[in-house]
């Protein structure tokens, strides 16, 4: 492996997938990586392992620069699969090592690989001393899961904050500077909009906590996709903005459609808000990702949905689409409803409903036709 240097010592080890496409629903068209660190000083450590496909890879990089048997400390920062299913392998060969985790992180361990690891739990504030380096642990629960937690690296200013501030982008480059931009922030906002977007009011909190402990990263090395060193204020700045659901003049308009009903209608919705000057984005069901819709919603000020209806009910894409959006919990936005039917109705009610569940902001009444809006069948489609 060529090395991949952080500062003097401390290396990315960590392993690119290139072919994932589907990440538990959320879909990468771009790859994914998963992003371990090691920091050789007179104590060795190794900070989050990687997806268990990948753990001969994880394997290789380490002993390329230390013999694995020689780490003193596994800091698991997150014990998801994708980070941590490669710990029972490296700990297997690394005899000696303690690993490092949160009281919380503790208990996900045990309960997912059982009981025959030395653990030592950390709490924010904890450090552990390498030699010239210190390790500076922060806890980070719910962000996203209880055991999270984040590790920096106090003379260096190397923040890895696991999942946070990462991105799904597989690349031959490992550095901010050395891709393109554009490519680089798109992933990092589909990244929070698809992941992070119901945990804003704990994201700033914590941001505000990490800069009251006086952490102020010069890198921020994350577990997914690349490491921000050139400029990590950015993306901070970024998670503040997204964190308080900053919007702009923008509609989406989400629908499916089985006849071309529902889709007239949604252009009907595209032309006069178009004309009013305001931004719409129109996007089809069994045409887009989900993953692209909720990237879109995630600065918009307005979203309608239009479903026909199907068996009294939501046509099922659309129902996916609700399922996925109500859990994610978009703030700040104003919600419209749609859609056609042939006789009972039943989907325009129905997301009604379920939209003011969750706490939505719906603007009543939705919207509902017969049959062909205006009397007359085109082919749309
Ligand atoms: Fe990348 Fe929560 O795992």
């Amino acid at each position: 492996m060529n090395k991949v240097t952080l500062a003097e010592n401390i290396y990315w080890v960590g392993v690119v997938d290139w072919n994932i496409r589907d990440f538990h629903g959320y879909v990468t068209k771009r790859g994914s990586t998963y992003n371990a660190y090691l920091i050789r000083d007179e104590k060795t450590a190794l900070v989050d392992t990687v997806k268990y496909s990948f753990s001969g890879e994880l394997l290789r990089n380490i002993s390329d620069l230390v013999d694995t048997q020689n780490l003193d400390y596994i800091i698991v920062n997150h014990v998801e699969m994708d980070h941590s299913s490669s710990l029972p392998l490296v700990a297997k060969q690394a005899k000696n090592a303690t690993v490092i985790a949160s009281e919380k992180g503790k208990d996900a361990i045990i309960e997912h690989y059982g009981p025959e690891f030395n653990i030592q739990t950390v709490k924010t504030g904890d450090e552990i001393q390498l030699g010239k380096r210190t390790l500076r642990f922060v806890e980070a629960p719910m962000l996203h899961w209880p055991d999270s937690m984040f590790t920096y690296v106090v003379e260096e200013r190397i923040l890895m904050p696991n999942d946070a501030f990462g991105q799904h982008l597989a690349s031959s480059q490992r550095f901010d500077d050395e891709v393109d931009p554009h490519v680089l922030m798109e992933e990092a906002t589909t990244y929070y909009a698809n992941i992070l977007m119901p945990l804003g009011p704990l994201i700033s909190r914590k941001i505000q906590e990490v800069v009251n402990m006086g952490i102020s990263p010069t890198v921020i090395a994350p577990s997914h996709g690349i490491i921000w060193r050139s400029n990590p204020g950015k993306i901070i700045q970024s998670y503040l903005d997204w964190s308080k659901f900053k919007s702009k003049n923008k509609l989406v308009i989400v629908f499916d459609t089985m006849w071309g009903s529902t889709d007239k209608m949604a252009r009907a919705i595209c032309e006069g808000a178009a004309s009013e000057g305001v931004e719409v984005i129109l996007m089809k069901l069994r045409s887009t990702e989900i993953t692209d819709i909720l990237t879109e919603i995630l600065d918009a000020k307005a979203v309608v949905v239009g479903s026909p209806t199907l068996n009294n009910s939501i046509f099922p894409t659309l129902a996916a689409f609700l399922t996925l959006a109500t859990g994610l919990k978009p703030k700040n936005k104003q919600w419209g409803f749609f859609g056609s039917y042939g006789w009972g109705g039943g989907a325009v009610r129905n997301m009604i409903e379920t939209a003011k569940k969750a706490g939505f902001e719906v603007h009543e009444p939705g919207i509902e036709v017969k049959y062909v809006p205006d009397g007359r069948f085109e082919k749309v489609f």
